[in-house]
């Protein structure tokens, strides 16, 4: 494995703001806006580590767009773990797969109480309104403003919907001007919640609930015009045992691939789940789109062959460079409406993680282009080192890779009136693992060849996601 990757494992504890960065190339003129990228920064608090990449302290970034100058700044999130964590140099709150410090005495006593939020919101970026979020997989987003990135504080939901898992992938209904999301309940009668939440609103409503016996990490999920497709892979949980277990949050789940996946579909109008389906064993973290096309559904997902991939990314396996890291599949499923048999084809052969698409247009409908980050074929001994662009009808991709640089999630933005599906930009934050340094990658999104790179004077690490907003 390559070396220059781990960087982007290290921790960045500079809060800077630039003005005016660096740029090779040109920006182009019509882009004006910012983009705001979230991810772990901090592995570590005080002699204490974080064992696993989704642990770390959040960081938020910016970099705003402005007559082809880029400016950029980051600041940590200020939540209670993160402020608590300054103040002790201790972890004290659970985290994906670290808990905190304490003795085995209130180990025991905390699986009777309620679990305390850290709201260490590390994974993604999203509108509630007008206002921007940060979130992660505990239900209390947190509030920043995009400007400053100054934290406003955690939204407390006026509502009683139960669960304590949410995807951090909200979907957005134009329609019903709502996100919807899924939130699992784990309880003696455990239970997927879907729910939607309306603009400018302060309490969820549920639209309908699928009970299930051991319910499974559930990453993200698709909508449709008229319904939610839930996907249940055997990674799964029994609720009582992890109240008792005292192990990490992630730890608790077994791979069970006897049990197959699962798909629901849900009617958004009434809650009701008008079928169920199930495919071969595998797991995903992120569905990439699904639209309803004649009497079918179709749902593309970045599929793994199993859920091996979460153990790969524990920190010292990383940073000891003896992990493997497994490549997804571009997959397609078509779910018919009156069967029960689903199909399933892989659309191309280069692998695609942390998908996009073109959002505001494509979400939910009928759509072309998908952009992802990837390992690259003749360097794959690697951690993820290419961006990937797959138009999905042509089955075909084409791919960006500059040797010893490791992209970020690539965003689209649409050119002012563009009239084709990848007419604009796609904004990646690369690190530059033989500088240890990062720098903003604008493509242009049609030819996915390089327009310019405004260069960091410090490493970003890797990052999952965020949003461009204009
Ligand atoms: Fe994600």
């Amino acid at each position: 494995m390559s070396h220059q990757f781990v960087h982007g494992f290290s921790s960045l504890t500079q809060e800077i703001t630039c003005d005016r960065l660096p740029v090779k190339g040109s920006v182009p003129e019509w882009l004006s806006g910012s983009l705001l990228r979230n991810g772990p920064a901090q592995f570590e608090v005080g002699p204490h580590q974080f064992r696993h990449w989704f642990d770390g302290l959040a960081m938020l970034h910016r970099f705003s767009f402005h007559h082809g100058e880029v400016s950029y700044a980051n600041k940590f999130l200020q939540s209670p773990a993160y402020r608590t964590a300054k103040k002790t140099s201790k972890i004290s709150y659970a985290e994906f797969a670290t808990d905190p410090c304490r003795s085995i005495f209130k180990r025991v006593t905390s699986a009777f109480s309620p679990p305390l939020l850290g709201s260490n919101a590390n994974v993604n970026i999203s509108k509630m309104g007008e206002s921007f979020v940060a979130l992660t997989e505990t239900p209390l987003p947190v509030k920043f403003d995009p400007k400053t990135l100054k934290t406003l504080g955690i939204v407390h939901h006026d509502d009683r919907l139960a669960g304590q898992h949410c995807t951090p992938h909200p979907h957005y209904d134009p329609e019903r001007r709502a996100g919807i999301n899924s939130i699992t309940n784990f309880s003696a009668k455990s239970s997927y919640n879907i729910y939607a939440m309306k603009d400018g609103a302060t309490s969820r409503n549920l639209i309908g609930s699928i009970p299930v016996k051991e319910p499974a990490y559930i990453h993200s999920f698709s909508i449709t015009e008229q319904y939610v497709v839930l996907v249940e892979f055997p990674l799964v949980v029994n609720p009582l045992r992890m109240l008792m277990s005292g192990k990490p949050f992630i730890e608790n789940f077994q791979w069970k691939p006897e049990r197959g996946t699962r798909f629901f579909v849900m009617r958004k109008e009434d809650g009701r789940v008008i079928n169920t389906y199930s495919s071969e064993t595998f797991f995903a973290f992120h569905h990439i789109n699904a639209f309803e096309q004649g009497d079918t559904i179709i749902v593309d997902i970045a599929t793994f062959p199993d859920a091996s991939v979460i153990d790969t990314f524990y920190l010292k396996k990383l940073t000891a460079l003896n992990a493997t890291i497994p490549c997804t599949a571009f997959s397609r499923y078509t779910l018919p409406l009156n069967g029960s048999s689903l199909t399933s084809e892989v659309i191309t052969d280069e692998a695609i993680e942390l998908p996009r698409i073109n959002y505001e247009r494509n979400n939910a409908s009928d759509y072309q282009f998908a952009y992802g980050i990837a390992i690259n074929k003749q360097h794959p001994d690697d951690f993820l080192n290419q961006l990937v662009k797959v138009d999905v009808r042509a089955k075909t991709a084409r791919t960006w890779y500059e040797d010893g640089c490791y992209p970020g999630e690539p965003v689209f933005v649409a050119a002012p009136g563009a009239r084709d599906e990848d007419e604009g930009v796609v904004l990646s934050v690369v690190l530059d693992g033989r500088k240890n340094a990062s720098f903003l990658l604008v493509l242009d999104a049609a030819s996915y060849t390089e327009l310019a790179r405004a260069e960091v004077s410090q490493h970003i690490p890797f990052g999952f996601h965020g949003i461009y907003t204009s």
